[in-house]
């Protein structure tokens, strides 16, 4: 990248007290019950500005999804962490960290990150709720994805292998375990045998024995007991937070694309994480709902199969993948990269109904000579697709119209006023705008917490 850098023209202390006031100004009109969800594929960054936004709220709540998700955010002193189950919210002392339950919830992951963040001076006690609806995601779920993928042979969902979809899977068709069954000791086994059998009757692959069931439900009367102090009915608890005027601030994981009902079928998550996610992941009422902020990339990525109509292949592609540092948090796996599909913004912004958005890593872009913006799709006769398809085959045979804007060329990963900003930079995120009709309140030039432009 280059070197030359874009200065703010104030003296830096006069830069952060300005920026300290536009963004507290920013984050404290946001309502009592906000969400930040993903616009795209996932990965957008979304970590990042629920754990700036988490000390404004008294609690952050998960709402969908597993350990699937991969949150990477970074203290005051500048340590990494990454989060997979756990609310970015943790890293900020004064909050509760809601684990809803629509989230799906693998133990042995959920202890190694307590473990973790405790290790690190994190303090989980009374801090973590875990509702006692949320489903419990068994080793056999991870064992079952990867057999799934492998019978699906060429046409694999390129899932995380974590198990979410096979958890999904026991949840609606009624034989899955929730956090609550964990009380019940006695009727625990039968339920867990019924699961396992039904797996070993389904794949030849898994291999099931009563040593099997034995060792299991001794592994979970243990965490059963660890277990314990951090069961919550957080239907209640959120609920009645809500009454006594504190603040909720959900995060999503994943993102709209990947939504299974409004995604890219059957590239998709197993869950909704869309607005209609958080209250059934929730339990909170459609009209309690106030700002959600869209979290979308300066670009696209996407990690996995499935189409993806402004992909960049070859080489160029693979500077973004770099410049970005484009390669999964869960599963190390390189993203694919591309330009940014207003299209599908605009589709995704027509389901959450966002008050704003937060374009993450515009710094990526920097050392780019020209930028282009997917603005419109084109059948193969040149007709105009009218609205975001959902047949996968006109999604994968239709062509993406550009528009292509300059680059800045130079590195804005130290400004923290937007209108020093290079001129090029701010037209591109005001043609953003422009083209989708949602103000961009929050610009990210870096990873840091400190990295965030308030327009
Ligand atoms: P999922 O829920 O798994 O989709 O994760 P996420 O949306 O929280 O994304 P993730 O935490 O994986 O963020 C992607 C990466 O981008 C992380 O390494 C962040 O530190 C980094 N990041 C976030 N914002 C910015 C930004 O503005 N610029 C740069 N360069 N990096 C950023």
């Amino acid at each position: 990248f280059s070197v030359k850098s874009v200065a703010s023209s104030s003296s830096p202390s006069a830069v952060a007290a300005e920026q300290a006031s536009q963004g507290l100004s920013r984050i404290g009109l946001l309502s009592q019950v906000s969400g930040v969800l993903g616009c795209q594929w996932g990965d957008e960054g979304k970590g990042k500005l629920v754990d700036i936004l988490a000390k404004h709220f008294d609690i952050v709540a998960r709402c969908q999804g597993g350990a699937n998700a991969g949150h990477t955010i970074y203290n005051a002193e500048g340590k990494k962490f990454s989060l997979h189950l756990v609310p970015s919210g943790i890293l900020n002392e004064e909050t509760v960290c809601v684990i809803g339950n629509g989230v799906v919830v693998h133990l042995p992951g959920l202890f190694e990150e307590i473990d973790g963040l405790e290790y690190n001076g994190v303090s989980c006690k009374g801090r973590i709720l875990v509702s006692d609806r949320a489903h419990l995601l068994f080793d056999f779920h991870q064992v079952v994805d990867g057999l799934r993928e492998a019978e699906l042979a060429n046409s694999f969902i390129g899932t995380t292998k974590r198990g979410i979809g096979p958890c999904y899977s026991s949840k609606v068709i009624r034989n899955g375990i929730r956090i609550c069954d964990l009380r019940h000791m006695d009727t625990f086994p039968q339920k867990l045998n019924f699961l396992l059998s039904d797996a070993a009757l389904r794949f030849q692959g898994f291999k099931y024995s009563p040593d099997m069931l034995k060792e299991e439900v001794e592994k979970y009367k243990r965490f059963a007991e660890r277990l314990e102090p951090f069961i919550a009915d957080t239907v209640h608890v959120v609920n009645e937070s809500i009454a006594q005027k504190k603040k909720i601030l959900v995060e999503g994981g994943q993102a709209t694309m990947l939504d299974v009902d409004f995604g890219t079928y059957p590239f998709v998550t197993s869950s909704s994480p869309s607005a209609g996610g958080i209250c059934t992941g929730l339990g909170i009422a459609p009209r309690i709902l106030g700002d959600l902020v869209g979290v979308v990339k300066a670009y696209t990525t996407r990690v996995g199969s499935g189409p993806f109509p402004t992909e960049i292949l070859g080489k160029d592609g693979g500077l973004l993948r770099f410049a970005g540092q484009e390669f999964g948090t869960t599963t190390g796996r390189p993203r694919r990269c591309g330009w940014l599909d207003v299209v599908a913004l605009k589709y995704c912004c027509q389901i959450n109904g966002f008050s704003s958005l937060n374009l993450t890593k515009l710094d990526v872009l920097s050392d780019l000579p020209e930028i282009q913006l997917g603005v419109l799709y084109k059948h193969t006769n040149g007709t105009p697709v009218k609205s975001f398809p959902g047949d996968l085959r006109v999604l994968e045979q239709l062509k993406v119209e550009y528009e292509v804007l300059p680059g800045w060329q130079c590195d804005i990963s130290k400004v923290r006023n937007y209108s020093d900003l290079p001129k090029a930079a701010r037209e591109y995120v005001e043609r953003i705008e422009e083209l989708v009709g949602i103000p961009i309140h929050y610009i990210g030039v870096g990873p840091g917490r400190d990295a965030l432009i308030y327009k």
